[in-house]
């Protein structure tokens, strides 16, 4: 069995070395122009010169969750295309959102403020029920923040393409129920993949409908969120703060207004990383699967777009 790893911006030598240990006789090389025909192509943002080079894939293994850049290029038209399940970034992720959350309601930064300047002062403590937060997809990712949110004891709400029950999350699903949902959350989380349905979800019009004080967690796609009417609804007060590790333009480019805005804070797309030494085993385990006729999880249907 031969696999190649093209994976742009990424160190190969360690994934190669782990691959060759994980699967013990397949023969794991970085794609080259004019490589050899390979069974699995392991990628992140490959070239479409790959895809166009490798039509007989059968498998392909993105190294992350989101495939929205992926499903841009001309695939392999008999391969599965399998995407990251978890390995690892649904506890970063619960971390980052909870951190968030906890970081607002408790207004640690204005504490932190005060302490630079010398200042020893008590703020009233917010009511939890007045910050109902409500979590945009309720996926491998979404769940889990969902789940860790409810042990804070906010209000919890979900919403999803399909109907779901969690245990303590409220639960809305597909387009009908969006703007019930939307009026019912304070802080909105965004944890759904971008597809041409969900892009720009995050606009003026859908974010106005959010409780007064609102505050946004982008933790998905920059796409999602129309950056102006963030702008916008910061400036009128309908909107408390964002807080964002996702933009349009990756790395966020020095201009851009979300730099230095006091009501924003930033973080450089690492709210979940690709873990190696999971991702690795994840992978393997599931070329193993795939080869032997075997269902594995983490598919992606091409025509939903994740
Ligand atoms: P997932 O398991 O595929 O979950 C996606 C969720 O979104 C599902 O609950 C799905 O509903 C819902 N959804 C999709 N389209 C929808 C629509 N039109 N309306 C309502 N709900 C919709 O994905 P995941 O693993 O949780 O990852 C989610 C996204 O997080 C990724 O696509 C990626 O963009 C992002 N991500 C970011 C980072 C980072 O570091 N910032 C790291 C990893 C992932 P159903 O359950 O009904 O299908
Ligand atoms: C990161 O953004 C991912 O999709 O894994």
């Amino acid at each position: 069995m031969k696999i190649a790893f093209c994976c742009t911006g990424t160190k190969p030598e360690p994934w190669i070395e782990g691959l060759r240990a994980a699967l013990p006789g397949a023969a794991v090389e970085v794609w080259q122009a004019g490589a050899r025909a390979a069974d699995h192509a392991v990628v992140w943002a490959p070239p479409q010169q790959f895809f166009d080079e490798q039509p007989q894939l059968k498998g392909v293994f993105n190294i992350g969750a989101g495939v929205d850049a992926l499903l841009k290029l001309k695939l392999p038209p008999k391969a599965t295309v399998v995407r990251l399940d978890d390995a690892g970034m649904s506890v970063q992720m619960a971390e980052y959102v909870c951190h968030a959350v906890i970081r607002h309601f408790r207004e640690f930064d204005a504490y932190e403020a005060d302490i630079r300047v010398g200042k020893w002062s008590y703020r009233k403590p917010a009511e939890r029920s007045d910050f109902p937060i409500g979590v945009m997809g309720l996926g491998v990712l979404g769940e889990r923040v969902a789940r860790a949110l409810t042990q804070f004891e906010f209000p919890v709400m979900g919403w999803s393409r399909s109907v779901k029950q969690i245990s303590g999350v409220r639960c809305f699903a597909s387009a009908a129920q969006f703007d019930d949902f939307l009026a019912a959350s304070r802080v909105l989380v965004n944890l759904l993949p971008l597809t041409a349905e969900t892009l720009n979800i995050m606009r003026l019009d859908t974010l106005s409908k959010l409780q007064p004080g609102g505050y946004v967690i982008n933790v998905a796609r920059g796409a999602h969120l129309v950056d102006e009417d963030l702008l916008t609804l910061l400036d009128s007060g309908h909107l408390a703060g964002a807080m964002l590790d996702v933009f349009r333009t990756e790395p966020l480019p020095p201009v851009h207004p979300f730099w230095q805005h006091p009501k924003i804070t930033i973080t450089p797309h690492t709210s979940a990383r690709t873990l190696r030494d999971q991702s690795i085993a994840q992978i393997a385990g599931k070329i193993r699967s795939l080869e032997a006729g075997q269902p594995i999880a983490g598919t992606v249907d091409l025509t939903r777009g994740y």
